[in-house]
Order: C-alpha cells, then sequence, then structure tokens
C-alpha cells in the first residue's frame, strides 16, 4: 500500500527580527529572563508580508527542492491559527499565488499540532488513494494575535512558514496518534479579533507530560523503542519542554533537534520550519527513523512516525 513519502521541504522567515533586548523596551522583562525559561533569543516578524504570502514562498521553495511542478499537485493543506483573511483561505490564496491549477485547497486549525494534524490528513487521502500528490504547510503570522504589552505571552512568539511536498510511495509516514481535549480549551486562548492569553504553567505541565506519553504509546504501537528513532522533531515551545521530553524518553539531547533560539515559537510552522533547516543541512539521510510530535490550543497533540 502506498504512503505519504516528504520528497521536498522549503520554509520562509520575515528578514526583520526582534531579539529579546529590543523586547525589554517594550515590556517589563529582560534578555536573561527570556532566555533561562524559554531558550528563545530572537524571533522573525512579519512586515509586510500575509501570512498567505510566507506560506507561498515556503511553497515555492519546498516544489523547487522536490522538483514537483504546481501543476502537479493534487491538494494544497495550510494548518494556520493565523490567517490573514477568513475567506478565501490561506491555501487557496497559496494555489493562486503558485499556480497549483488542479489542487483541492482548504485549511485546518490545531493551533500548535496543526502541521502534524495536516500531515496526518495527506498521509490518509493518499493512503486511500485518493490523491498521489499533496502540498503540506504550516504558516502563522502570531505577531497579529499577540498582546504586545503582555509579557507573559508576547516574548513567546515568531512568525513563519515551512512546506513539504509528500507524493504517495512505499516508504514515508508509518503511523500517527493524535487527540484533543476541548475541555481544556481556556488554558489556551484567542477570541476573533481579539489577542493571545494563556495560562503558561498549565500548557507547560501538560506538555512535558502529554509528548512523552504519546510518542512512547506510537512506539509500542509499531513495536518500536525510542532508541529506535533517529530524530525527535518536536514543536519549537519552550526549550525546557523539549529537554524535559528528552530525560522522559531517556534519548540524548543530539535526538532532539531545535531552532527556537532564533525562531521563537511559531505554532503550526515551527515543526516544518526546522524539518526543512535539517534537510537542508544534509542531517536528515534517507531511510533514517524521525518521529515528530507536538501541542497546542485545543488542547490538541500528536505524533508521527515517518522513514526519511
Ligand atoms: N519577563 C520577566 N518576568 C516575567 C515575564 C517576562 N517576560 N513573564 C512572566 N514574568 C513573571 C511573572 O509575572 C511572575 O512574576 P511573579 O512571581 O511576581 O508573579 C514570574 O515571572 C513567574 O511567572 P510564571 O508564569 O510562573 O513563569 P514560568 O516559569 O512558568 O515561565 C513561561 C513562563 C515561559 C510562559 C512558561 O510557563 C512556559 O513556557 N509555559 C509553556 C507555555 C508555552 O510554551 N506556550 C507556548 C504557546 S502554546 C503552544 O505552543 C502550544
Amino acid at each position: 500500500m502506498a504512503t505519504a513519502r516528504i520528497l521536498g521541504t522549503g520554509s520562509y522567515l520575515p528578514d526583520h527580527t526582534v531579539t529579546n533586548d529590543d523586547l525589554s523596551q517594550i515590556v517589563d522583562t529582560s534578555d536573561e529572563w527570556i532566555r533561562t525559561r524559554t531558550g528563545i533569543c530572537s524571533r522573525h516578524i512579519a512586515k509586510g508580508e500575509t501570512t498567505a504570502d510566507m506560506a507561498a514562498e515556503a511553497a515555492r521553495r519546498a516544489l523547487s527542492f522536490s522538483g514537483m511542478q504546481a501543476e502537479e499537485l493534487d491538494m494544497i493543506l495550510v494548518a494556520t491559527v493565523s490567517p490573514n483573511k477568513a475567506m478565501p483561505n490561506t491555501a487557496c490564496q497559496v494555489q493562486a499565488k503558485i499556480g497549483a491549477d488542479k489542487a483541492v485547497c482548504f485549511d485546518l486549525n490545531a493551533a500548535c499540532s496543526g502541521f502534524l494534524f495536516a500531515l496526518s490528513t495527506a498521509a490518509a487521502y493518499i493512503q486511500a488513494g485518493v490523491y498521489q500528490n499533496i502540498l503540506v504547510i504550516g504558516a502563522e503570522a502570531l505577531s497579529t494575535l499577540v498582546d504586545w504589552k503582555d509579557r507573559g505571552t508576547c516574548i513567546l512568539f515568531g512568525d513563519g512558514a515551512g512546506a513539504a511536498v509528500v507524493t504517495a510511495e512505499e516508504d514515508g509516514v508509518i503511523d500517527q496518534l493524535s487527540g484533543s481535549d476541548g475541555k481544556k480549551g481556556p488554558v489556551l486562548n484567542c477570541d476573533t479579533g481579539s489577542t493571545i492569553s494563556m495560562n503558561g504553567q498549565e500548557v507547560f505541565k501538560f506538555a512535558v507530560s502529554k509528548v512523552p506519553e504519546i510518542v512512547n504509546a506510537l512506539l509500542e504501537k509499531n513495536q518500536m523503542s525510542a532508541e529506535d528513532v533517529d530524530f525527535y522533531i518536536l514543536h519549537q515551545a519552550n526549550k525546557r519542554i523539549i529537554d524535559s521530553v528528552s530525560r522522559r524518553l531517556k534519548q540524548p539531547e543530539e535526538k532532539f533537534p531545535m531552532n527556537l533560539d532564533s525562531c521563537g515559537n511559531t505554532s503550526g510552522a515551527s515543526i516544518p520550519i526546522l524539518l526543512d533547516e535539517l534537510n537542508r543541512s544534509g542531517k536528515l539521510l534517507r531511510g533514517q527513523t524521525l518521529v515528530l510530535s507536538g501541542f497546542g490550543a485545543g488542547l490538541t497533540w500528536g505524533a508521527i512516525l515517518m522513514k526519511w
């Protein structure tokens, strides 16, 4: 049976960066506080680029990397919580920008778990034989949803987009697990037209227990152990969360690549941006085993086991 293999990746980060020192000019915080609590040093912030612009640029780069033409795409899925329009959806905007005329296009919102849910959806369409070539994108302009007077949240987030071209092949996505708990919605909330509010400690506790739990469950389901995995590509929210997951899975920190120091938390874009960075630097080798995992508002969480 065919599965979904990632053929190529691409990403886009706005040129404009905001350092922790820059933030200490607008809220009562410090570089030291932000770095030690989160691992974040600076983040990219969109200036003029929309979510769809960033998504389209990441898409062009992923298509070029994979050698696929936009016209060959059957579907475009965009994971985002920060679209620049309520309609048309971001995926349709990307379609128009890149000329993917035959693609079916829709957005999906699962907050920071969005890319995982979108990739699982793409894999399911491919495994069912419905589509062959799917472009999966995570794109966010979180700077548009942040309360720049709230030091508890504005220090965390960044903007950007990451994309993956997936195609029907024998090797690729092996399995996935995901979950949601709508009762915990208030923990991380953003009303329409308003800004993000968060109970940071609740999110922290949830993340450090749920991510290892779902990763272990996924590995067990596939008769694999944590040692069998070459890289854990986790949602880039906080270095302390990732370090804790590494300890709980008893796996060395080298297996947990990070770029949150320079990107901050880009929500649904964080996993595909990191994936693209690793791919382009030659760290990912054909045949390696990867686990992608993350958590987000909803609350939502998920993990994907795949061969590179
Ligand atoms: N600078 C200086 N002081 C601050 C800042 C800041 N930027 N933000 C909060 N503080 C203060 C608080 O006011 C509080 O002061 P008080 O003790 O006088 O009341 C003190 O620091 C401690 O605040 P806490 O909220 O307890 O700080 P904590 O150690 O929990 O760190 C943080 C906060 C970094 C948000 C942490 O809870 C966290 O990372 N949580 C995970 C949340 C997360 O990653 N969310 C990402 C979005 S969700 C997602 O990606 C799905």
